[in-house]
């Protein structure tokens, strides 16, 4: 089995890399252009076993083409993405070229190679403001940004490829809010603006940043402010091996992964006060644009056609792996 792994330089891609070089026995290929991945995580990830690194853009055609045909690829996880919603506004065809187009070249050049199995990183925006939770994977596919259209079409892409090339077998994992960093403090989210909440937060309990916004305190949840479904970035990682193990006997799939319950801002706040043992200073600012009031998975259908068993499904454990993480970083 030869894998190839797309964005495995960045924050979700290097965790399952890590996980992939620890559990398994594949050659392993990574392809990164490194615009938001780190050169660092990939060394730090060879220490564990040697694996093929190839500096490239998705859009090099040929270039990948050389790859899947070279390292004889008969499977792929596909990160390599523009993930930023405000720059998706001002910049969509950024994200409608790197997202949707890049994955069609890729999707084209997997099929000409004989790739078998397809895992894709979609996300919980294609859902955009959903009208009822938790979210199931049969709820209107609504995006309400350039970013969640992008993988909604990437998504429609790869389905429609693997309705025509019947060998062509894909899964689709839509995630929630991915948080956390590997438990043994090796690599985490290293991008400084990150806009994730519980990286903002550890960096806020850390002096990184002085003060934390909440964005909105009036909306009709438990708290007034947003709730959404965090989970640990190694069992969102856990999940994609299950889902190219679930190739071998299944046909292709969509699912969301998260716990199926959510925490609130001020929640999660709290549990970053808990482990960083004071209070971080927090502020209140208007609503953002776009935010749904609460976003959970609805997580049945992995939890019954996959052997998925989440290990880290605890607040406290998320904001300690991220503040440790944070205290390592610069
Ligand atoms: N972070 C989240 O909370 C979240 C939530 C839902 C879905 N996702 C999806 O997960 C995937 C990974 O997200 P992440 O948070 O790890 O982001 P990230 O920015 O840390 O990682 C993306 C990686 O892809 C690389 N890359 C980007 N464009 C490329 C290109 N054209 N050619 C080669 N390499 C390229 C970057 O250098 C980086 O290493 C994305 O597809 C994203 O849409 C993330």
């Amino acid at each position: 089995m030869a894998l190839l792994i797309t964005g495995a330089a960045g924050y979700i891609g290097s965790h399952v890399l890590k996980l992939v070089l620890e559990k398994s026995s594949k050659d392993v290929t990574v392809i990164d252009n490194f615009s938001t991945g780190t050169k660092e995580r990939l060394e730090t990830l060879q220490k564990i076993r040697n694996f093929n690194v190839i500096n490239a853009d998705l859009s090099e055609g040929k270039i990948i083409q050389d790859v899947l045909k070279d390292y004889n690829i008969d499977e792929i996880i596909h990160f390599a993405a523009s993930i930023v919603v405000p720059e998706s506004v001002e910049n969509p065809l950024k994200y409608y070229s790197n997202n949707t187009a890049n994955t069609i070249g890729l999707v084209r050049a997997s099929i000409e190679a004989g790739v078998k199995k397809f895992i894709f990183s979609s996300t919980a925006a294609v859902y955009g403001e959903p009208k009822q939770v938790p979210v199931s994977e049969s709820t209107p596919l609504e995006p309400i940004n350039p970013y969640g259209m992008s993988k909604l079409m990437s998504e429609r892409v790869i389905r429609d490829a693997s309705l025509a090339h019947k060998d062509f077998k894909h899964v689709i994992l839509r995630y929630f809010n991915v948080a956390g960093a590997a438990m043994d403090g090796s690599i985490g989210q290293s991008f400084p603006n990150a806009t994730h909440l519980i990286k903002v937060a550890a960096q806020t309990a850390l002096g990184k940043r002085q003060v934390l916004s909440i964005y909105g305190d009036d909306y009709p949840t438990k708290d007034g402010t947003c709730v959404r479904d965090y989970i640990h970035v190694e069992d969102l990682a856990s999940a994609h091996l299950k889902s190219l193990e679930y190739l071998d006997s299944n046909e292709s799939d969509t699912f969301n992964v998260g716990y199926g319950r959510g925490f609130s801002v001020l929640e999660v706040l709290e549990a970053m006060d808990r482990v960083a043992g004071f209070k971080i200073p927090r502020k209140m600012a208007p609503r953002r644009a776009g935010d749904p009031a609460i976003l959970i998975s609805d997580v049945n259908k992995i939890k019954s056609l996959m052997p998925w068993k989440p290990q880290y499904e605890d607040l406290d454990k998320i904001c300690a792996s991220a503040l440790a993480w944070e205290r390592k970083i610069k």
